[in-house]
């Protein structure tokens, strides 16, 4: 299982191979130009220590192998600067195509998955975690490869040179390997309990400060303080136990470490003693072993680092086989241009299996007709009008656009054909005109003027110093209420849908403000087809007719004069909803 999200993130970096093997090969250089200092010691004993030479001859051998080892360091610089920057760059960009996969899948998934997870959750997995995996190929392949590489090479390399020194000097590595491999799990989990405690008293301490007045109010600071005591115990309990272990491997190794240079001296010490031209090797040997250390415990640690990235990995691809609901049927064609005749056809919906939301509705809308949805909180209202859309699919039933079971046609050419002004304005951080260009893009600067006139933005926009380059801030929390809704008006009229979806707005704005936004959405209606879920009377008057919802069902279905008359639920509605206002001033019949 691992090994799949292993080898399909990697397929993800194919296309950076040449900078993996570029940082890969600087790598392996950098660590082989580090042995350049124990190398230069070496040659130093047996080239100008132990030579009979002349006092001449001595300085320029020295100087050359100075020289040498300067170029060595001078080269290894840069080097190191490439293998970083080139490693990074290749895990940066790979993470870059995960995510923006990733990103574009999301919001092709249905509102069903979105309303079934926390936005909070979906945030930290296409943040947070993906950052976590950005080291699964900087750790798990380029350091890999590149300590496999160098250790391999550099124990050949010993063992060609001298067998029986290169076993015993060698030999402390594996133990090091070790060590590292079945402490690390343990130190892990024990910095994650430490994290774990931590969070635990943050958010002990948000809550507590948060509701201090409380506190204050119980007079209970005391037994807070009691209380934070035994949380904060149990933290530092975690951070000592955390200590113990990190100083008992880091100790371990030490002893090693310096075991290991002490065995060479040990053992090369005896045979230097014998013969002097030893020495050299025993000094190349002595310096190099010191540098295999830090490849060594890399080594020892990557696969619990890579099962650590993994699991980060693992949550990223999960979102990415998430199955969208809504999908297009394979060679859907587009929806040509259309009047706007929509039709529900016994349409049957809802959200949970066996709790149908709306049961058997069909009604017809006549191109260029408004039709008023009308029925108490919870009946049905923005489910029925959510499903034109296609935002949910009817468990049985369908509706038809100009006779077209929407379906089969393509989601995307369905959609441009909607324009939905909804309850709760939603605008983007930015600025006015790309708020309203939302709608259309590639609109002309005198289109989005159009738009914004018929919406009566440009009454306020003018106002502005910065016009309709002013930025609204984040979801336009620098504008009124009424202003956001007029902004989202004219990005309905930018797009110019024949078929409107409207829901109308609940928030009690003053009549002045009330009577603009009723006048810039009837200009929006005129001439296309129109479902309004109508929370005010002279919406559902202005209408062609009214549905009726009660409990999902359609109940009522007319003109609004001739539902008024009975003793309708409509009519129960009406005085419930709009009780302050004289209901036969809008009918002019009942007297
Ligand atoms: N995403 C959802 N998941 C599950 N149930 C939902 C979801 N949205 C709405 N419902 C349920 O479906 C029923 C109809 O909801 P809907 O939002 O269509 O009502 P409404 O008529 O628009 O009400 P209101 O006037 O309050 O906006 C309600 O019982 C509601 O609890
Ligand atoms: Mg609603």
């Amino acid at each position: 299982m691992w090994k799949m999200t292993f080898w399909r993130y990697l397929r993800y970096s194919i296309p950076y191979w040449r900078l993996i093997l570029a940082s890969i090969g600087c790598g392996v250089l950098k660590f082989s130009l580090a042995l350049g200092l124990p190398a230069s010691l070496s040659f130093v004993t047996k080239y100008v220590v132990v030579d009979d030479l002349s006092a001449t001859e001595k300085i320029v051998r020295l100087f050359i192998i100075l020289g040498l080892l300067t170029a060595a360091l001078a080269v290894r610089t840069p080097i190191t600067y490439w293998r970083s920057y080139w490693a990074s760059r290749a895990c940066s960009l790979t993470i870059f195509d995960i995510r923006m996969d990733v990103f574009r899948h999301v919001q092709r998934l249905s509102l069903a998955f979105h309303n079934r997870r926390r936005k909070g959750n979906l945030t930290a997995r296409i943040i947070s975690d993906l950052n976590d995996a950005q080291g699964l190929l900087g750790e798990g392949v380029i350091n890999v490869a590149m300590d496999s590489i160098f250790l391999c090479a550099t124990a050949l390399f010993l063992l060609f040179l001298d067998a029986q020194l290169a076993v015993v000097s060698l030999f402390t590595l594996p133990l090091y390997g070790i060590v590292y491999y079945r402490m690390n799990p343990k130190l892990r989990h024990a910095a994650s309990q430490v994290q774990k405690e931590m969070e635990e008293m943050a958010g002990e301490v948000t809550e507590k400060l948060g509701a201090i007045q409380v506190v204050k109010a119980f007079v209970r600071e005391e037994a807070e303080a009691e209380r934070f005591r035994d949380r904060q115990r149990r933290y530092f309990d975690r951070v000592i136990a955390r200590i113990r272990l990190r100083t008992t491997l880091t100790s371990i190794a030490e002893f090693l470490q310096s075991f290991g240079p002490l065995v060479v001296i040990c053992f090369g010490g005896y045979h230097a003693i014998q013969d002097t031209a030893y020495l050299p090797k025993l000094i190349l040997f002595y310096g190099f072993i010191q540098h295999l250390y830090l490849p060594t415990r890399r080594l020892a640690d990557c696969s619990a680092v890579i099962q650590e990235k993994l699991a980060a990995v693992d949550r990223v691809f999960e979102l990415l086989d998430a199955e969208p609901d809504i999908q297009d049927r394979p060679g859907a064609p587009a929806l040509p241009t259309i009047e706007g005749r929509l039709v529900f056809d016994k349409v049957t919906f809802g959200y949970q299996p066996g709790n149908p939301v709306l049961r058997d509705i069909s009604f017809a809308i006549e191109p260029g007709q408004a039709v008023a949805i009308v029925g108490r909180s919870g009946a049905g209202k923005t489910t029925l009008v959510n499903l034109v859309p296609r935002f949910y699919d009817t468990w049985s039933g369908a509706v038809f656009v100009d006779g077209h079971d929407i379906r089969n046609v393509s989601v995307k050419s369905l959609r441009s054909r909607i324009g939905m002004v909804l309850q709760d304005t939603i605008l983007f951080a930015g600025s006015i005109r790309e708020n309203i260009l939302y709608g259309r893009p590639g609109a002309t600067d005198e289109e989005m003027r159009r738009a914004a006139r018929m919406a009566h933005v440009d009454e306020f926009v003018e106002a502005m110093p910065m016009g309709y380059d002013t930025p609204i801030g984040e979801r336009g929390v620098t504008l009124s209420g009424g202003q956001k809704q007029r902004i989202s008006i004219a990005r309905a009229f930018l797009c110019d849908p024949r078929i409107l979806i409207l829901d109308e707005a609940t928030s009690n704005l003053d009549s002045r403000a009330e009577s603009i936004i009723q006048d810039a959405l009837k200009t929006l209606m005129r001439g296309r087809t129109t479902l309004v879920i109508a929370h005010r009377l002279s919406t559902v008057v202005d209408c062609d007719f009214v549905v009726v919802l009660d409990d999902g069902r359609l109940i009522e279905l007319g003109p609004h004069e001739a539902l008024i008359r009975n003793d309708s639920l409509y009519r129960r509605l009406c005085e419930e909803q709009f009780g302050h206002v004289r209901l036969d001033t809008f009918t002019g019949a009942i007297a």
